[in-house]
């Protein structure tokens, strides 16, 4: 049975490995299977994220940590910096519980949107997202905040013409 809560420093070291596991649904989609072996976020970036309070995570009462997700609070919104949920675990509904408990908390922290950057096409972000209820953006609307999210992306060697933004109003 699968629970969700709120991440807490002990679980910090766990989540790496639960991210390079997500990864390797990258392998069966040609032209990013590199992703599978692109850095991870690191377990000081996590422990920085949950102790700012927005860390939830997926966790099975034998198998432990299956999945998490984190972002932060900014002035346009909850902004969603990771999803993952370990390879043996996907396509279970995992993913989509733990965005239905962001969507929460976002509410809860005051917050009145959701945003992410994510690939454009692939089936398991811009589609899904958008079957969760998020709506890409139109390259002449993303916000400024936004835009320096994905330059960003573009300097960590990720193409920028393949990634979108999409916001969820809550
Ligand atoms: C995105 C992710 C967190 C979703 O987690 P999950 O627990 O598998 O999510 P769910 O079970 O709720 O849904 C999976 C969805 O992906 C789709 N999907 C998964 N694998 C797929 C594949 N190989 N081909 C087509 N669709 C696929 C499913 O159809 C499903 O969508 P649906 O519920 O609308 O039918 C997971 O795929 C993952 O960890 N991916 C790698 C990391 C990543 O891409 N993170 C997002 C960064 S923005």
């Amino acid at each position: 049975m699968i629970s969700i809560r709120a991440a807490s420093d002990q679980d910090a070291d766990d989540l790496p490995d639960i991210e390079r596991s997500s990864g390797t649904i990258f392998r069966g989609w040609p032209g990013l299977e590199w992703i599978a072996d692109d850095t991870v976020q690191s377990a000081d970036e996590h422990r920085a994220l949950i102790a700012q309070g927005v860390a939830l995570l997926a966790e099975d009462q034998r198998a432990g940590t299956v999945g998490f997700l984190n972002g932060e609070l900014t002035p346009e919104g909850l902004h969603i910096w990771q999803i993952a949920v370990h390879g043996d675990w996907q396509g279970q509904g995992i993913g989509r519980r733990l965005i239905a408990a962001v969507c929460q908390l976002a509410v809860e922290k005051g917050a009145t949107a959701l945003t992410l950057t994510t690939f454009r096409d692939v089936p398991w972000n811009e589609p899904y997202y958008q079957r969760l209820g998020f709506r890409t953006l139109a390259n002449d609307a993303i916000t400024p905040r936004l835009l320096k999210v994905i330059e960003n992306e573009g300097k960590a060697g990720i193409p920028v013409e393949l990634r979108c933004a999409m916001v969820m109003q809550l």
